[in-house]
């Protein structure tokens, strides 16, 4: 199994997330976690799980994660397990903007990719965080699932 976490980050929080769910997949095959703007189309080759994590801005994923997406090329995903995090500060935003991931979700599996969990949030005690007690742990958890329904 080879996969590839794809993630920004403004104040390290997303960052933290997406290296704990790298440490959660690594035993189960080879895995990859990139900043967005390091990670190339040519990543995407022969991978069997794509995840791409965001801070919430305005209800989006910033700007480095949208050019990572416009650069994944049409259908290029079929055949690829997707998913999306991202980081928030409260549930009360939602009905303005949104948040991140599930603009992430649609990009994916406009691309071809299958859909293997629910866009997740995690959530962040204030702008520059830190992370809230316990999201890390949830995120191993969230990506152990992902894994295990995978099989
Ligand atoms: C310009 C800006 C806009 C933001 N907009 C939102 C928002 O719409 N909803 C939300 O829940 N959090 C929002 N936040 C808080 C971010 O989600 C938070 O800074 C982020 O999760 C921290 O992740 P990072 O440390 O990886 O940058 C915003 C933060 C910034 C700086």
């Amino acid at each position: 199994m080879k996969a590839l976490v794809v993630y920004d980050s403004v104040y390290g929080n997303t960052e933290k997330i997406a290296k704990a769910i790298g440490d959660a997949i690594a035993p189960s095959g080879e895995v990859k976690v990139l900043r967005a703007g390091e990670a190339s189309p040519s990543e995407l080759v022969s991978i069997d799980l794509l995840i791409v994590g965001s801070p919430t801005h305005a209800g989006r994923p910033v700007q480095a994660v949208q050019e990572f997406l416009k650069k994944v090329p049409e259908l290029s995903l079929k055949g690829v397990k997707v998913a999306a995090f991202d980081t928030r500060i409260s549930k009360k935003i939602v009905g303005v903007f949104g948040y991140a991931a599930g603009r992430i979700v649609d990009n994916l599996k406009k691309k071809g990719g299958s859909l293997v969990a629910s866009p997740e949030g995690f959530f962040v005690t204030g702008g520059e965080g830190p992370l809230k007690g316990g999201e890390l742990e949830r995120a191993a958890a969230w990506v152990k699932g992902i894994l295990g329904a995978k099989k």
